[in-house]
């Protein structure tokens, strides 16, 4: 029997900054080769997570293994391990791009040749070949990301800590770095990136951990947590907008309610079932009842619905109980409200 060995195991993991509780014994695993997307709103605990991850701080309590190595007692090892570029970009801003890389190479203990020729391949790979010899100062947000994260790949980390990787980069750029990521995920590398977007969440994440004032709040695939939050809603547009209320009382009538009416958008509402019978069960009863209809769709609530709906949830007690469960109740229709709330 083989006993597979996260990538990243970290259990019951805490941090308190003076009077602020900042990571409240915080666990998730990360398989190897995956990526996990660990999501949260400002002051969630993230970095700091991240930074206890990367050996930069020391957890009060709790543990973190990276491939086996305990953050805090074996720091030498997981530093050979991992790569981390943080949420602020960290280039020497008086040397040239060229020269930061160099410089990295040659701590990382390689010969001249074989830094210069990494440091060179490294500008290619991240289209910065023609701004490698000017000094880093002179060098837009995306440039200075680009850098850093060409940065903390010279030494090859099997794991790798992207700290809000595309924030403030315009769309351009953070495809790339998505693709970048996507990449280096496909050859093996383990990545946990911190976002606050639950849309880069979805677009590169086998796993999301959403955290909020240091806690666990949900863990899952996009996928489930969408579920999580609510299914899919029905919306039914009559032809005739006079039409609403009765849409509506036929509806509940028949037992397919709650039934909400949004008059702005001229429809209505209803929570579907996941077989979907609601659906001709609704066309039935209407046309039974000689209301015409203009449109059916079916919607997802989506991503930033579930999350504001995640981080909207009153904070869990601190006596042990289940964090998750509050946000069922928030319901299928909580979604819905955030967004028109928006
Ligand atoms: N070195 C520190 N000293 C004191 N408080 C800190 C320190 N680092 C973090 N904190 C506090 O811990 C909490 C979590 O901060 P952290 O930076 O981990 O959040 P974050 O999820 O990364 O937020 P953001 O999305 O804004 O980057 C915040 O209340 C923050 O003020
Ligand atoms: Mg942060």
């Amino acid at each position: 029997m083989t006993i597979t060995t996260p990538a990243i195991r970290v259990e019951d993991l805490a941090k308190t900054f003076g009077e602020t509780r900042a990571v409240r014994g915080v666990s998730f695993d990360v398989p190897e080769g995956t990526v996990l997307g660990l999501l949260g709103p400002n002051g969630a605990g993230k970095t700091t997570t991240v930074r206890m991850l990367s050996t930069l701080v020391r957890p009060d309590s709790g543990r973190a293994l990276i491939h086996g190595y305990d953050v805090a007692r074996q720091a030498r090892e997981v530093r050979c391990l991992i790569g981390m570029t943080g949420q602020y970009a960290a280039v020497d801003e008086d040397i040239s791009g060229w020269e930061n890389l160099y410089l990295i190479c040659r701590l990382l203990s390689m010969g001249r040749a074989q830094a210069r020729a990494s440091a060179d391949a490294m500008l290619e790979r991240f289209h910065l070949t023609e701004a490698g010899g000017r000094p880093a100062k002179g060098y837009s947000g995306g440039m200075r990301r680009r850098l850093d994260l060409a940065a903390s790949l010279l030494g090859e980390p099997k794991v790798l800590f992207l700290d809000e990787p595309t924030t403030g980069l315009d769309p351009q750029s953070r495809n790339a770095l998505w693709n970048e990521v996507r990449g280096l995920a496909a050859n093996g590398t383990t990545v946990l990136l911190t976002t606050q977007y639950m849309e880069e969440a979805e677009a590169l994440a086998d796993a999301i951990t959403v955290i909020d004032r240091g806690e666990v709040i949900a863990s899952g695939t996009a996928l489930e947590l969408r579920e999580r939050i609510g299914g899919p809603v029905l919306h039914v547009t009559p032809q005739l907008s006079g039409d609403l209320p009765a849409v509506r009382r036929a509806l509940e009538r028949a037992g397919l309610g709650p039934v909400g009416v949004d008059e702005r958008d001229g429809l209505v509402r209803l929570p579907l079932d996941h077989e979907g019978r609601l659906i001709t069960e609704a066309v039935r009863v209407l046309g039974a009842c000689g209301l015409p209809i203009a449109r059916l769709d079916t919607r997802v609530p989506s991503l930033d619905d579930v999350f504001l709906t995640l981080t909207a949830a009153p904070a869990a007690p601190q006596d042990g109980a289940a964090p998750v469960a509050p946000l069922t109740t928030a319901g299928r229709t909580g979604a819905e409200t955030t967004r028109s709330a928006a």
